[in-house]
């Protein structure tokens, strides 16, 4: 893991945007693993920018979204199926017929669940992966006590992140009990994960992610095992990061490291 800590959010937002387009220039036709919630709001709007100002180039690659809420059409201005047209998909040049999201409303959710699976597959895995964190620090929504092999499937959701998503819908009634949700293993299979996390009221769940022990019951410590992952903070989630130092002086001494 290696553990990027801006100022603000705007400069967090920026960093991880530079990865994304990194990895999109040296693969155009990369699989990029796309994540809904706030937190990725300013990596999407530079994204937008860098695909405006700098021709950032979005036609050949593939993307998969993390999560749904299972009863919410498309349309619903709370579904991830909306909030990622609005924010992202409709500002870029990604072609429709490439963008995968998993379906708050089959029929059958076992079949869905396995073709969704099968279809990374065959686009070849993830080639980057965007997540933010939940205050109970899940990833996607892998609830605590998630196995790490788990896989795309339907999820309850915990009563913390019904509450903590309450503030998008009109009353609490509203937030959708269940999701469907890729897997810790599917998410482990990606070959670079980025987490982006910010606000005071994160602060927790990035350092147990990142400094505390690896557990199912905050599933974002499963990136620790992960070989490729960077997590990108801003100045108040970092707060309760006890090698906070480390982090800095890494990146402070990073120019005159041997090269690898
Ligand atoms: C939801 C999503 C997660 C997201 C989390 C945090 O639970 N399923 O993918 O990371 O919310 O959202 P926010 O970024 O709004 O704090």
């Amino acid at each position: 893991m290696e553990v990027f800590i801006s100022e603000t959010y705007e400069e967090m937002s920026k960093a991880a945007a530079k990865v994304v387009a990194k990895t999109l220039n040296a693969k155009p036709d990369a699989v990029l693993g796309m994540a809904t919630g706030s937190t990725p709001l300013g990596l999407y709007k530079e994204l937008v920018r860098m695909h405006r100002e700098e021709a950032l180039d979005f036609s050949q690659c593939t993307t998969f979204n993390l999560d749904e809420y299972v009863g919410l059409p498309v349309t619903h201005e709370q579904s991830y199926h909306y909030f990622m047209h609005e924010n992202f998909f409709k500002h870029v040049n990604i072609p429709l017929q490439n963008i995968y999201i998993p379906s708050g409303t089959t029929d059958n959710y076992p079949a869905f669940c396995e073709w969704y699976e099968t279809r990374i597959e065959e686009c070849g895995g993830i080639d980057i992966q965007i997540l933010g964190i939940g205050s109970d620090g899940h990833i996607a929504f892998n609830e605590p006590t998630s196995s790490f092999n788990s896989r795309t499937r339907l999820k309850t959701l915990a009563e913390q992140t019904i509450d903590d998503n309450a503030r998008f819908f009109e009353k609490r009634q509203d937030v959708p009990i269940y999701a469907i949700t890729m897997g810790v293993g599917t998410i482990l299979e990606a070959e670079h994960i980025i987490l982006l996390a910010n606000g005071e009221n994160k602060a927790d769940a990035v350092a147990a992610a990142v400094e505390g022990p690896v557990t199912s019951m905050i599933t974002a410590s499963a990136l620790q095992l992960h070989p490729e992952t960077d997590v990108f903070v801003d100045g108040p989630a970092a707060t309760k990061l006890q090698m906070a130092d480390y982090y800095n002086w890494i990146q402070k001494m990073k120019p005159g490291a041997p090269q690898m």
